[in-house]
């Protein structure tokens, strides 16, 4: 098969790593691509927004199936067009991705199907939302609330806001600023929840879902959770909160009542089902969906996998997911992100990397490109926020730390920044395991 994969970070090598692999791939493509991916797959210079051309190169390669890796595109109705052009696409129709668009839509359709959820207030102009905000703090007063821009904002839309003022100066941001264009036209206001975070992933075929992994996901820049948010700067897997008890839960409680109620708004849900968990002390909770793999999440799930990765993607568009079984090995994954200094505000580009072929050699460990360029010298250079997911693969979480954070130490890149601690909650004894580079 000639296959496509669509976007150009960590995600994206980690899909290509895998699909590449599979005694299926007779040929792989991804567009835009990177470095990195450069080696498993023939990169092609179109941006995953670029609609008309990723269909036209598609039709032009005889493409039999494309795997959608970012949200944008998904959201903008790339599979929609490609299924029209008659080419296979893995990822969710555009009404269907709105459950991660739309905030305001997919908390309705949690309440609609009864799923556990953050009480909630929907907002279109900004003078509703001051009004919701002063009297939520006039009848609880010193409860913490969190305002979110309902479109998609690169994960920069949410604010939780510890006072009335804070939440007052988010709705201005958002509706009167116009910070995040379009997206922060209507706003959702919700109850903070306490709790651990947890990302569950699920594969859907528009009725059957199964469970594919758990992940915890590091948002903030900093060792100790310090500093602003971020993209994520790293990940492990399985996440040890996830028993399988509160796994089969969460599937019975929030996945498939959502999978219905999809099916019955018209939307059937095909693709990843990313749920966005806060594992309360009355149960897990909904914070949101998202249509797609996580990242750096993708990059600690994929190397569990035992399965051929492939063939589990057809059956989830063509519907068949009920006979798939999947296997995973029994092992840990941990991704230590690399960024470039300044990341995320105003991350550097353009300096060299090296050491990363003495870094992918040690066992276990697998340096996914996120955001890279190669050179005219053939050297590889940074070039985004995110750069290296470096990721390693062990019997157990703190041998897949101690693994992992040896491939850090071995690339050569004194630009590049990263957290000392990622699974810190997972690793109680992770600093013993880890002299920081100085
Ligand atoms: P989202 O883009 O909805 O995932 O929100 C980004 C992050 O904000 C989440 O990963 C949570 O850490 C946090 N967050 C969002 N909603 C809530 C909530 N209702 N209570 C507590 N934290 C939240
Ligand atoms: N790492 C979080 C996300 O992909 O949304």
């Amino acid at each position: 098969m000639k296959i496509l994969v669509v976007g150009s970070g960590g995600r994206e090598h980690a899909l290509c790593w895998a699909i590449g692999g599979s005694p299926l791939c007779k040929k792989l493509y991804c567009a835009p691509g990177n470095a990195g991916i450069a080696r498993d797959a023939e990169c092609v210079p179109l941006a995953a927004e670029n609609i008309p051309g990723l269909v036209a190169f598609a039709k032009e390669k005889g493409i039999d199936f494309v795997v959608v890796g970012p949200e944008a595109p998904l959201v903008a109705g790339l599979v929609d067009r490609l299924e029209e052009a008659g080419i296979k696409a893995f990822g969710p129709s555009a009404k269907a991705a709105e459950i991660e668009g739309s905030k305001g839509f997919m908390k309705d359709l949690a309440k609609r199907c009864k799923v556990p959820t953050a009480a909630y207030q929907r907002c279109r102009d900004a003078q509703t939302a001051r009004g919701f905000v002063r009297s939520y703090a006039a009848q609880r007063p010193g409860h913490e609330l969190v305002v979110k821009a309902d479109g998609l904002a690169a994960g920069k839309g949410v604010v939780i806001c510890r006072t009335e003022e804070e939440a007052l100066a988010a709705i201005d941001a958002a509706m009167v600023d116009k910070r995040f264009g379009a997206s922060g036209a209507e706003v959702v206001i919700e109850e903070f929840l306490r709790g651990e975070e947890v990302s569950f992933f699920t594969l859907c075929d528009g009725t059957t879902a199964i469970p594919f992994g758990s992940a915890q996901d590091h948002k903030r820049v900093g060792d100790g959770d310090i500093g602003p948010n971020t993209g994520g700067m790293g990940a492990y897997s399985p996440a040890p909160i996830m028993t399988p008890q509160l796994s089969a839960q969460v599937m019975s409680d929030i996945v498939q009542p959502t999978l219905a109620g999809m099916a019955e708004l018209g939307r059937p849900f095909k693709g990843v089902l990313f749920a966005g968990l806060m594992i309360t002390d009355t149960g897990p909770k909904l914070i949101e969906y998202n249509a797609r793999f996580g990242d750096p999440e993708c990059q600690v799930l994929v190397p569990r996998l035992m399965s051929d990765l492939l063939p589990i993607l057809i059956a989830c568009r063509d519907g068949q997911l009920r006979n798939v079984g999947i296997r995973w090995h029994d092992r840990s994954a941990l991704c230590v992100v690399m960024a470039g200094r300044g990341y995320p505000d105003e991350p550097l580009r353009g300096t060299v990397i090296r050491g990363l072929d003495q870094a992918a050699a040690l066992a276990g460990v697998t340096v996914f490109h996120a955001g890279t360029k190669a050179g005219s010298d053939g050297s590889i250079l940074a070039n985004g926020g995110r750069v290296l997911g470096v990721t390693a693969c062990a019997n157990s979480l703190p041998a897949a730390y101690s693994r992992a954070y040896q491939a850090v130490d071995a690339i050569d890149w004194p630009e590049g920044i990263f957290r000392n601690d990622i699974g810190w909650r997972a690793i109680p004894n992770w600093r013993a395991l880890r002299r920081p580079k100085q």
